[in-house]
């Protein structure tokens, strides 16, 4: 049945529609570079979290320094390519918090050879991390947000999902993007539509965040390189990410979906 707009009378104030408090955000991926800094986004917008990551430790350290009565956080040994661990990892979760709100499939792998001398373990291993980890994941953790009628699931693709790597800002580097990895960070995007489609029926949307690349002390030349073809004129920094992560699991973003928001200091645009 059709659904009426809400009267413009009960808008929300900002503050809340950007809150996540009550919330309980599931990030997989936890212990890297770019999972640990959205889960503490999401943590400082309220959320109580489950941190899942395959080599748990750093979310385990984290978990315990920042846990409160008002704000617990879980953490949890899973493997995202394993359905039977995402599966246990729900049981957890549910049995600790009741539901999830949020879920950001983050976690991600990626390949660094020449093409000429990839294997096909080496290919198939970006698959099954980056592509059917986020499909496993999306179909465990949606589950209860199914049942609630209520959800926000964001997928991290990347600027690679988009346009090619561009082979001169890697040299002799060894750390070439690759083919494959590209091709699951477009199929995350792609992904990413057929779901929020099929899940709007559930009040669940979804959503991608395309990063540029981040800066991880990488080599000089590398970050020269690869800055020049930045109109801001410098890689990322995790947090340059927070404020899509959070936007894109509250309320604020209640009528986006199937979107893929770019946040790459202008990389993709010329
Ligand atoms: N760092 C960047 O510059 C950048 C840019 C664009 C997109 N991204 C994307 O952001 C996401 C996070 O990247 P990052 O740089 O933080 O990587 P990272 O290597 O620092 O972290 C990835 C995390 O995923 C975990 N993981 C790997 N395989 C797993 C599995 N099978 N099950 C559960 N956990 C697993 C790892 O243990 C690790 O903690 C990835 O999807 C990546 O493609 C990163």
């Amino acid at each position: 049945m059709m659904e009426m707009p809400h009267s413009s009378k009960k808008q929300r104030h900002i503050r809340d529609l950007f809150s996540l408090q009550g919330r309980v955000a599931l990030i997989t991926g936890a212990s890297g570079q770019l999972g640990s800094s959205l889960a503490r986004a999401l943590h400082e917008a309220g959320a109580r979290l489950i941190l899942l990551d395959k080599n748990p430790t750093r979310c385990e350290a984290w978990a315990s320094r920042h846990t409160t009565t008002d704000q617990e956080i879980l953490s949890l040994e899973a493997d995202v390519t394993v359905k039977a661990s995402l599966e246990a990892a729900l049981s957890a979760s549910i049995k600790r918090f009741k539901t999830i709100d949020i879920l950001i499939n983050n976690a991600g792998i990626g390949i660094f050879t020449p093409f000429e001398s990839r294997t096909e373990e080496e290919f198939q291993a970006v698959l099954d991390v980056n592509l059917k980890g986020t499909f496993l994941c999306t179909q465990v953790f949606s589950a209860p947000m199914k049942k609630q009628k209520a959800g926000s699931i964001v997928n991290i693709g990347s600027i690679y999902g988009l346009v090619s790597a561009d082979p001169r800002i890697y040299g002799d580097s060894g750390r070439n993007s690759s083919e494959v990895y590209a091709a699951t960070k477009a199929g995350i995007i792609h992904m990413s539509r057929y779901y929020a489609v099929h899940l709007a029926p559930h009040k669940i949307r979804v959503n991608v965040i395309s990063p540029g690349g981040v800066f991880n002390h990488q080599k000089e030349d590398f970050v020269q390189n690869y800055v020049q073809k930045i109109p801001f004129d410098r890689m990322a920094t995790e947090e340059d990410l927070n404020g899509a992560v959070v936007y894109l699991a509250s309320d604020a973003s209640s009528y986006v979906t199937g979107h893929n928001l770019i946040v790459d200091g202008g990389f993709t645009i010329w």
